[in-house]
This record gives structure tokens, sequence and C-alpha cells, in this order.
């Protein structure tokens, strides 16, 4: 499915809508950014995403008349058939779309604009304070999205932080900190690197390839004394007591095999290679 269209965001109107209503503008969204779906119908019966929204609607009724228990029934009921768990406290706007939905969680205190779009295998969970138990029930401990936020599949926000209008998360994130409206968040951990369409972080550090490079420059660094030690025992050295095994790392070391010597993978890795 595409990106929601953020620029055709509407707020919302005073009345609060219907179930019905929630599900008819909620399947039009649907038909509008998925080129994949046919037919409201299709829509209606194959969109676990939309299953597990319109069962938190439900559920939030119940959770709001203190039935707990039952509201919680709904939910866990909506989580085995769609594999997406939203807490029945959670506060949900409208138009919410979860494209494909298995693993997705959102937690109790949760927050959610309109016009919002999450992928398979997000989690809007809570920060550390849900290790402090009773302590921290009724309070705070879950995200906060504003209206067209995109979270991407498999990203986690945790912690009573607030992602703002219009902010993208890319997949695969992990964002601990408040995001700023209309940017774009990326990494672990989430870095802003697009605000208002202007790039602000030119270059995301790459901790892997500055290990391996870091690695590579100690070895070079080893080979070359190594070298110098052999030089300095050449006339000692005679070239049949190198074992073939032995001299074939040699000349792997100095580049000088048939077959692949521009394929050093420390080298082809730093190019990027797999990314
Ligand atoms: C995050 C997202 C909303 C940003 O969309 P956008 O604003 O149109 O921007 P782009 O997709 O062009 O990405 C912006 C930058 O973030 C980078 N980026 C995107 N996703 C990334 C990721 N997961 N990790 C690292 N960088 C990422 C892009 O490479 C691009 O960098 P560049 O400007 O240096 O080329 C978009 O990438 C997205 O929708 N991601 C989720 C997709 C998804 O979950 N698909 C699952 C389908 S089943």
């Amino acid at each position: 499915m595409s990106k929601t269209d953020t620029s055709t965001f509407e707020s919302a109107p005073t009345a609060a809508p219907t179930w019905f209503e929630h599900l008819d503008e909620t399947v039009d969204t649907i038909l509008k950014n998925d080129p994949a779906a046919r037919s409201r119908l299709e829509v209606i019966l194959c969109y676990p995403g939309l299953h597990a929204v319109m069962a938190y609607r439900i559920a939030n009724v119940f959770y709001k008349a203190k039935s707990y228990t039952l509201a919680r029934l709904i939910s866990q009921w909506a989580r085995t058939m769609t594999g997406i768990e939203i807490h029945p406290g959670a506060t949900i706007g409208r138009r919410f779309i979860i494209d494909h939905g298995m693993g997705v969680v959102i937690g109790e205190t949760t927050e959610i604009g309109n016009d919002c779009f999450i992928y398979q295998g997000v989690t809007l969970g809570a920060g550390a304070e849900a290790r402090q138990g009773e302590q921290s029930r009724n309070t705070k401990r879950h995200p906060t999205l504003g209206n067209g936020v995109v979270v991407g599949s498999g990203a986690e926000i945790q912690g009573a932080i607030t992602v703002s209008d219009n902010a993208r998360v890319a997949s695969g994130s992990i964002v601990l900190k408040d995001v700023p409206p209309n940017s774009t968040v990326v990494g672990m951990p989430g870095r802003v690197i697009y605000r208002d369409g202007q790039r602000i972080n030119e270059k995301l550090p790459d901790i892997e390839a500055e290990a391996i490079k870091s690695l590579k420059n100690r070895i070079e660094v080893l080979e070359t004394l190594l070298r110098q030690l052999q030089g300095e025992n050449e006339t000692n050295l005679a070239s049949d007591s190198i074992k073939p095994q032995e001299q074939d790392k040699l000349d792997w070391l100095d580049g000088n095999t048939e077959s692949d010597s521009k394929e050093d993978p420390v080298e082809v890795f730093l190019q990027g290679a797999g990314i």
C-alpha cells in the first residue's frame, strides 16, 4: 500500500462519528491509498488492520464504560484473529490505517491523531515507566502520534513521547525521544534526517562499517610490521620452507591471486554492498 496522502488531512468534526461512519471513511481511505485494494467488499472482508481497528472501536466503548474485562476480551479476540494488539484504553483518531498488521502492538495510554498510517510490526509501547508496575497505572506511559504520522514496518516508538504532525518514522527505527513535525526519522536510535523537506543530517553513522574499518586499519598496520620483520629475516628464510597454503595467504594479502584480487570482502562491505 502506498503512503497516506498527507496533503488531504481534515480536522475532526465536533460530533463524534458513529462506528459505521468510522468504517465507511476508513474503507474509503484504504481504497484511496492501496493499489492492491479492488473493492469495498474485498477491503471489508480481507483487511486485518481494518478488523482490528473496528474491534478496538467497540472495545473502547466498553473501556470508557469501565467494563474493563469485557473490553480486554474483545481486544484479545481481535488479537487472536488478526495478530494486532490494540489496548482498548488507547485513544485513536479517524481514518487510522494499519497495513498488513501482524505484530502491531498499541499500548493503553497511546494517543493517535487523525489520518495516521502504520505498517506491520510497529510497537507503540511503554518505556521504562512500565517497569514500575502498578505505581505507573493511570499515568501516561505510551507515545502520542499527531495527525498524518506514518510509521514504517517494525519501528519501535517507546515511552510517553510525542511524534508530531506529519512526521515519518522509517522501517526498523527505534524512537525514544520527541519527533518534531514534518520530519523523517531513521535509524537506531532514531535520528531526524529531514525536516520541512530539508535534509538536516548529511550522513548517518554506520557503526558496523566504522568498526570493520578500524579493524582493517589495525590489520594493515600489523601486516606492515610483519613485512618489515620478514624483510629483516629474508636472508634466513628459504622460500621452499613456506608451505603452499601459507604462500596462498601471502599472495592474497598482496593481491596477487588471479581470480579475486579485487574482491576484498571488507572493501566490498565498505563500498556499501548488502545495504
Ligand atoms: C519512512 C518513510 C515514510 C519516509 O518516506 P519519504 O519521506 O517519502 O522518504 P524516502 O522514502 O525517500 O526516505 C527518505 C530517506 O530515508 C532513508 N530511509 C528510508 N527508510 C529507511 C530505513 N528503514 N532505514 C534507513 N534509512 C531509511 C531513505 O534512504 C532516504 O534517504 P536519502 O534521502 O538519503 O535517499 C518511507 O520510507 C516509508 O514509508 N517507509 C515504510 C515503508 C514500509 O514499512 N514498507 C513496508 C511495506 S509492507
